[in-house]
């Protein structure tokens, strides 16, 4: 049976739970919070939720370090709960995706707490250990995990050192052993049999490591990862898994950091031997950074605009499917980032155009409709919570940095700030929790909420819907070609055609005037204006002087 493909027509809206509602004022978002909220998410237009993980964790890594892959974590409810929210999301059309997170368990994972007791259990091979080297003295190679630090720990209990990419706490699994690839596919089958419609998998092209372990490129942060990123055997294991989704009508995407087109086209191209229905790269979001998003640099628009324009080709050309995104639990704020918070609303809403209108499925993270910000009010480090933001203070100091100066860095690139509680209203911890968070309310909350936006003809929210809805009846958006035009850098403007219609998309990049000229074979005057953020400036000779970060999007119809 050829594989539906309707995950092309829909959108998707991204919730990291802990932060999302809390309904029992314990500070901590839950299910039931969740499920009060499903009318306002399917009210923006999108038609499936992705949950970052539910699963009970011991939250090191807040639900990338999964305990106990079948079941609910008791801070966001039950079982029960959970197929309540399943329920009445598909009750309202929306489809529902869990976050597939196995490169890596939990260190309270039972297979990890029978694993370490001895090299001879049922569970002895579910992880990756070795013998140190120099009579055991030191790790096994040199590599270093992408949270900092040797991504090697020492288990007295089992005179042996167990691979961590990440935190210390999240052991990587061994998937070279068939019993731990069973366990993947098992515990796919339990929540697509529940009725789940599909997975995020959470850095997946990490999960086949080089034989031998081999010492790495030696880098900052994450020395080796050239020898476990589209490792051997990924192919084969992707292979395994899919033939588990394609029994049911689900969709996958896959985290892929450092994928380029070329590579991922090998997973995502359409028909035989597809393995996942399309991947999240990282190549755009790293316009503001070099390498890691610690590395900040100035925002290089030419760089996003290319990086857009490529994928956009690539994929058409080579038959796969994007993934659209700006923001997630990973990601600062997108405003703060490559918008203005200074023009906050304007370019809120020509970044959503921006990306939205080339073709893929858009995700919008929690918030984003909203045009939520950086949290660049906090000024203790203990305020942070996330293990990387937490780890990165050691480096930085080594580096000469005070903490007032990483504080700094942290404004611009913690993950803590797409963490903060989502702003619902303006009462009191902005209507999250009548408790007390559990991490951080950005005080702006008063003026940036869910209600306010509600209220507000023109705010990003209502921009969002009429963007969505605009996607939704235009196949232009989702089908058409793609080509973009040369303008100067600071604006990205692009032309779609499908069955003869035409979509002119202007987005600027700048806090000033600009004067955009469309191309020949694009008659403005003809044109109708579909999506606009402004009151603007008049089209005279077939262009117009753009406004700050003005968006405007032309239908011209056969
Ligand atoms: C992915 C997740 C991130 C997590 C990491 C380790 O990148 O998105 O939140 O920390 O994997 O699981």
């Amino acid at each position: 049976m050829a594989k539906s493909q309707w995950y092309k027509e829909m959108s998707v809206y991204q919730i990291w739970p802990r932060s999302f509602c809390d309904s029992d004022g314990d500070g901590i978002g839950d299910l039931k919070g969740i499920l009060s909220k499903l009318d306002y998410i399917k009210s923006i237009g999108v038609d499936a939720i992705w949950f970052s993980p539910l699963y009970p964790s011991p939250q090191k890594d807040f639900g990338y370090d999964i305990a106990d892959y079948k079941s609910i974590n008791p801070e966001y409810g039950t079982l029960e709960d959970f197929k309540t929210v399943l329920d009445e999301a598909h009750k309202r059309g929306l489809k529902v995706i869990m976050d597939l997170v196995v490169n890596h368990t939990s260190d309270q994972n039972k297979w990890f707490l029978e694993s370490r007791k001895s090299r001879d259990n049922e569970y002895s091979d579910y992880y990756i250990w070795r013998d140190g080297r120099r009579n055991g003295k030191k790790p096994p190679n040199n590599w270093l995990s992408t949270f900092q630090g040797k991504a090697w720990e020492y288990c007295k209990e089992r005179g042996q050192y167990y691979l961590h990419v990440f935190a210390k706490e999240q052991p990587d699994l061994n998937m070279d052993n068939p019993k731990v690839r069973e366990e993947v596919k098992d515990i796919m089958r339990f929540w697509l049999d529940m009725g789940v419609d599909g997975f995020r998998e959470d850095v997946i092209t990490f999960i086949s490591k080089k034989e031998g372990l081999p010492n790495g490129f030696p880098l900052p942060v994450a020395t080796g990862i050239e020898h476990y990123m589209n490792g051997p055997h990924l192919r084969e294991y992707l292979s395994e898994f899919r033939k588990v989704t394609d029994e049911y009508d689900c969709f996958t995407v896959g985290e892929a950091p450092m994928m380029t087109p070329s590579r991922a086209l090998k997973f995502i191209k359409e028909g035989d031997g597809q393995l996942l229905d399309m991947m999240f790269h990282f190549q755009h979001m790293g316009a503001d950074n070099i390498v890691t998003n610690w590395l900040l640099t100035p925002f290089r628009p030419g760089h996003l605009k290319n990086v857009f324009a490529k994928w956009q080709k690539k994929m058409a050309k080579g038959g796969g499917w994007n993934a659209l995104y700006l923001e997630n639990h990973d990601q600062p704020r997108v405003v703060s980032r490559y918008g203005s918070e200074k023009y906050r609303v304007e370019s809120a809403k020509m970044l959503a155009s921006m990306c939205f209108l080339q073709s893929g499925t858009p995700f919008i993270y929690m918030g984003q409709e909203i045009g939520m910000t950086n949290a660049k009010e906090i000024d203790h480090l203990e305020t942070y919570k996330d293990v990387s933001t937490l780890n990165n203070f050691g480096m930085f100091k080594a580096l000469g940095f005070s903490e007032k100066s990483f504080l700094k860095v942290c404004h611009r690139a913690a993950r803590d700030n797409a963490r903060t509680s989502m702003q619902w209203d303006d009462s009191p911890n902005a209507g999250f929790t009548t408790g007390t968070p559990w991490f951080y309310t950005n005080p702006n909350y008063k003026e940036i909420n869910v209600k306010a936006a509600e209220a507000d003809e023109n705010s990003i929210l209502n921009f969002y819907r009429k963007l969505l809805k605009f996607r939704k009846e235009n196949d232009i958006v989702k089908y058409g070609s793609f080509r973009m035009l040369r303008t100067c850098p600071r604006i990205f403007a692009y032309v779609r055609e499908y069955q003869g219609d035409k979509m002119l998309v202007i987005n600027s990049f700048s806090d000033g005037e600009i004067a955009f000229r469309a191309p020949e074979d694009f008659d403005m005057s003809k044109a109708e204006l579909v999506l606009s953020n402004y009151e603007s400036n008049p089209v005279i000779h077939n262009g117009f002087m753009t406004k700050p970060y003005e968006t405007r999007t032309y239908l011209l119809k056969n």
